[in-house]
């Protein structure tokens, strides 16, 4: 692989992936909106392009040449997507066909497309396996599992090869903790940093299998070179699920603060209950697992916020 659209790379997961293929060698351009990301985030080495993937024929010049497309761009978030469907369609649907076009027009090898644990829904009992039947509850969620029956279809329709990698909460350096649902961790280690209890939705019994963002990386490298595509969805996520109040003490701990009582308001529609990744799939077709324990991600994750502080919301 030598030249790699990498779409949402000045986001927070984008553009550690667009630093991971420059760092191997590889020629990295970057196509963005802003809409959530910053060109600061874009590193020096890659081309970066201004494109809403929406548009038509907005990424036929930074797409042409590349053998791989790495599509990290979204509207990642349930609750704005429950608050406006349209737009999450747009951002998350539409942007992903127009790309799978112009991957075909470009003769491009193989996709990786970032998916989403929101697929499986909220009545997943135990472990969120891959065989299971999808039932998203929110329009992210449902929008996202589109997109994967869009690039499971595009082998045989467009000639694409596609990767679908459903990623259970990502955390760690640069993500935006103005971002109200992914952002969980971002958003509890700025309130220790600065002495404040978070907010919790709902009692804080809802738990997460929090991944941290260097395991996402690989896990898109991986993709991105494994012989099997074929449109696979995978989970992307440890399987160690971790609840919201234990998250927090984690936090204060790496924080060196006291555990402070959080605040609580009231659950959200669209947030489901327990999430845990199977993560036997990805191991057999990717060679994939998690690999960093929370601890060590979340004092990756505290060192960055104390040394961009500027970064809270
Ligand atoms: N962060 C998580 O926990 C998590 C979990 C599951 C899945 N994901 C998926 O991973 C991907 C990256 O998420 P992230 O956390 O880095 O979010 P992010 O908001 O930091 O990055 C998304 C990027 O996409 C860009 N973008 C949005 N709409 C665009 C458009 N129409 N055209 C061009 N660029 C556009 C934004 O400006 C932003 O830079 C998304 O596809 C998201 O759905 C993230």
């Amino acid at each position: 692989m030598t030249r790699v659209l990498v779409t949402g790379g000045a986001g927070f997961i984008g553009s550690h992936i667009a630093d991971a293929l420059l760092a191997r060698g590889d020629e990295v351009i970057v196509a963005d909106d802003l809409s959530s990301g910053h060109r600061e985030n874009v590193p020096a080495g890659a081309r970066f392009v201004e494109a809403d993937l929406a548009e038509p024929e907005t990424l036929t010049d930074a797409i042409a040449g590349c053998d791989g497309v790495i599509h990290c761009a979204a509207r990642a978030s349930v609750t704005t997507s429950i608050d406006d469907p349209v737009h999450s369609n747009r951002a998350n649907l539409q942007a992903s066909t127009r790309l799978l076009l112009a991957a075909r027009d470009a003769g491009v090898r193989r996709l990786v497309y970032s998916s989403t644990s929101a697929v499986y829904g909220d009545e997943v009992e135990g472990e969120a396996h891959e065989a299971l039947r999808e039932r998203p509850v929110s329009p992210y969620g449902m929008n996202k599992l589109a997109a994967e029956h869009l690039f499971r279809m595009a082998p045989a329709l467009y000639g694409v090869d596609t990767v679908c990698l459903r990623y259970f909460n990502v955390y760690g350096p640069r993500q935006d903790p103005s971002s109200p649902y992914s952002g969980v961790i971002s958003l509890f280690v700025t309130a220790a940093l600065e002495g404040r209890p978070p907010t919790i939705y709902g009692d804080g019994g809802q738990s997460r299998d929090f991944t941290f963002v260097g395991d996402v990386v690989r896990a898109n490298l991986a993709a991105l070179d494994a012989p099997v595509g074929g449109g696979a969805a995978v989970n992307i996520g440890g399987g160690r699920p971790t609840d919201l109040l234990a998250l927090w003490a984690a936090i204060c701990r790496a924080c060196g603060v006291d555990n402070l009582q959080p605040d609580h308001g009231p659950a959200r529609p669209g947030d489901i209950r327990h999430s845990r990744a199977a993560v036997a799939r990805v191991a057999e077709l990717l060679g994939w697992r998690a690999e960093v324990p929370l601890d060590a991600g979340l004092e990756a994750t505290v060192a960055w916020y104390r040394a961009h502080p500027l970064a809270a919301p």
